[in-house]
């Protein structure tokens, strides 16, 4: 099956000669395409075709897209979408100054998510993620994690991990699951810290690695959640069991994070707001992607990450989400982006690369999508505007048309409202 999209304004490739990631100066630079219509076959990026050879083509289907972009379908690589209830009442009582790390402690916060969770069954939580997917779809996105660390025991866990990789079977986008049962301490374990880590290590990762419930496996390293040395012992057993690893770390506090996930050569280390420059080093020139968050910056209202030095001193950059109901309830990509640019200083392009081959290199992904590049994917995202500046100059609008995953439109904008006839 052959299909060409016929005259796009433009075919922002993201092209990385090759390498599969960008860094420095390469964020920048996304290799604009004019005058050509792109080819694909099957499910692969075949050719671009300049407009005067057009008519020698002979496809099987042709896609008008004159005044509309073609980017790299958007890899959301940081979510906890997988989450039950509401937190509209801690939200109310950060709105009066009370901080979020308080209301942890008092027994809120991820706990009161974890609560809702367990009340709910397999079917209940799948009907509650399939909207938030159909979300992300819509946005352009054709690759999106999302993170277990709601169940918090074994039966939980399990269950959450079930439902994401069910979501995957059911929606055509690649749904990678990553289990972060080192998310916080549950309840019943908030005096026995031993207890909870040995759970993990010695009965939930054993399981999930033998049933391939996860890709990755998660924690969060912070004061009111895990230490470096327990989340050493955590990472040391999910490495041994072939799992990658990811890590929250440097959200309020730096105690060890960055140390602990380097160790095993982490895929990512994500948040970073609190990040100091002795760390900051050990990131010029990793493969360890930086996931940064600003939409937590945002809902928090405190620092952002120092997007602009981890840029120019060569780290590899990522955006995302981080969509869960307490630090960052906010599930637009691109409402993501343009607070990059606004709070984070970084320019429309590094934003662009930063959702697409970077965030897919955040999953171990980026060998066969993120950039428009001859053989790769046809995972696209088709842009209602001449010009890519425009998806994060609208703030908090979709300009998504229309998403293509393995070269099949999978979602195209409603008709427009209004017209008469
Ligand atoms: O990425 N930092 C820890 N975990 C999430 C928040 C989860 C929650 O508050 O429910 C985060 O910010
Ligand atoms: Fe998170």
């Amino acid at each position: 099956m052959i299909k060409l999209f016929l005259h796009p304004s433009q075919i922002v490739t993201v092209d990385t000669k090759g390498k599969n990631i960008k860094r420095g100066t390469e964020m920048n630079d996304l290799s604009v395409v004019t005058g050509h219509s792109l080819l694909i076959e099957n499910n692969l990026i075949k050719d671009f075709i300049p407009d005067a050879s057009v008519k020698k083509i002979f496809p099987d289907e042709i896609l008008d897209v004159k005044d509309k972009i073609i980017l790299p379908g958007f890899t959301e690589c940081h979510t906890h979408t997988a989450f039950a209830g509401s937190r509209s009442d801690e939200f109310r009582q950060m709105l009066r100054g009370i901080h979020y790390e308080e209301i942890a402690k008092a027994g809120g916060g991820i706990n009161t998510t974890v609560n809702a969770v367990r009340n709910l069954s397999f079917d209940e939580l799948v009907n509650i993620c399939r909207p938030r997917v159909e979300n992300f779809i819509s946005q352009g996105v054709t690759t999106l994690e999302i993170k277990s660390g709601y169940g918090l025991d074994f039966e939980n866990e399990i269950k959450l991990l079930k439902v994401i990789n069910y979501l995957n079977t059911i929606f055509k986008i690649d749904i990678i699951p990553t289990f972060l049962g080192a998310h916080t301490f549950p309840k019943e374990f908030k005096n026995d810290h031993k207890g909870y880590v040995d759970l993990i290590v010695e009965k939930m990762l054993p399981y999930i690695a033998e049933n391939n419930l996860a890709e990755f496996c998660d924690g969060f390293c912070e004061k009111t959640a895990f230490s470096a040395n327990e989340i050493d012992k955590i990472f040391s057993k999910a490495a041994g069991l072939g799992l990658g690893i990811k890590l929250h770390t440097e959200q309020f506090n730096s105690i060890g994070g960055i140390d602990a996930a380097l160790k095993y050569n982490a895929v990512s280390v994500d948040h970073l707001e609190v990040l100091k420059q002795q760390d900051l080093g050990k990131l010029t020139g990793s493969n360890t992607v930086a996931v940064l968050l600003p939409g937590v910056s945002f809902f928090l209202n405190y620092d952002y990450a120092p997007a602009r030095k981890l840029i120019d001193s060569n780290a590899i950059v990522a955006l995302a989400t981080d969509f869960n109901p307490g630090s960052s309830h906010i599930s637009g990509l691109a409402f993501i982006m343009s607070l990059a640019a606004l709070k984070m200083n970084m320019t429309v392009e590094e934003t662009i690369s930063a959702v697409t081959i970077n965030s897919a290199k955040a999953l171990n992904l980026s060998e066969d999508r993120g950039s428009i590049e001859i053989g790769k994917r046809a995972d696209l995202a088709v842009f209602n505007t001449n010009d890519f500046s425009d998806i994060v100059y609208s703030i908090g609008k979709n300009l998504n048309y229309m998403t293509i995953k393995n070269g099949n439109v999978i979602y195209s904008e409603p008709t427009r409202l209004g017209g008469k006839n």
